[in-house]
């Protein structure tokens, strides 16, 4: 695969959204083909999983019932969309991927789902694939939650289902993240969310010019 695949992680209201399309700019700036996507809903049945998801009541499917539906996400999204764009030689930069999974599935529920069980899932949906590099946004979850209600307030569809869910949850997903980075600094890069967007976006692109050579 001649492209490249960057993922952007982190907890609820850190930025990330705002991040990748001002490095999806930057790099068509730089004449690179760039396909922008997200999980979940990163394709058309993706977005039908995506409503299951992140809409309705936090308890209303277990923890590990959850993380298979990401999985049958994640793998449409790889087969319909990631794969055949990178075989094209493109850019392509995802709003979450499997560390989000890890995250939020396996740590923020208490290992309800393990982490070996997701690595199992992941080498069945992803075999030896991985991302390029993966940006963490690393953010007090008090300042990341109270950004993300505040956001949905306006919203007409409330995706607030893991917005809902106790402050402990968040803080565990928050070590989560820390934790996975920790594990494989070849792969991922953590960021201060906590700064303004333009210093962030600086960051950003620093990172990615070191590490993948533009
Ligand atoms: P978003 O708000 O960043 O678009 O993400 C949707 C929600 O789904 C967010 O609350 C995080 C959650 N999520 C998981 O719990 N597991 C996953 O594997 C992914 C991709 C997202």
């Amino acid at each position: 695969m001649s492209g490249r695949f960057i993922t952007f992680e982190g907890g609820e209201g850190s930025g990330k959204s705002t991040q990748i399309k001002l490095l999806s700019e930057y790099l068509k700036a730089k004449n690179k083909t760039v396909v922008l996507t997200r999980e979940p809903g990163g394709t058309p049945v993706g977005q039908e999983l995506r409503r299951l998801l992140v809409t309705g009541a936090a308890d209303k499917f277990d923890a590990t019932a959850e993380a298979l539906l990401y999985y049958a996400d994640r793998r449409i999204h790889l087969q319909q969309k990631i794969w055949p764009a990178l075989a094209e030689g493109a850019w392509v930069l995802s709003d979450r991927f499997a560390d989000s999974t890890m995250a939020y599935q396996a740590y923020g529920h208490n290992n309800r789902v393990t982490p070996q069980m997701l690595n199992e899932l992941y080498r069945l949906v992803a075999g030896d694939f991985r991302p390029d590099l993966t940006l963490i946004f690393d953010l007090n979850p008090e300042i990341g939650l109270k950004r993300s209600l505040a956001r949905a307030a306006v919203e007409t569809v409330k995706e607030v289902r893991f917005e809902n869910i106790d402050i402990e949850f968040h803080h565990r997903l928050r070590r989560g993240f820390l934790e996975i980075a920790g594990q494989d600094p070849e792969r991922c890069v953590v960021l201060n969310a906590d700064q303004p967007i333009d210093k962030l976006h600086q960051d950003v692109i620093k990172v990615v010019t070191e590490r993948l050579k533009i």
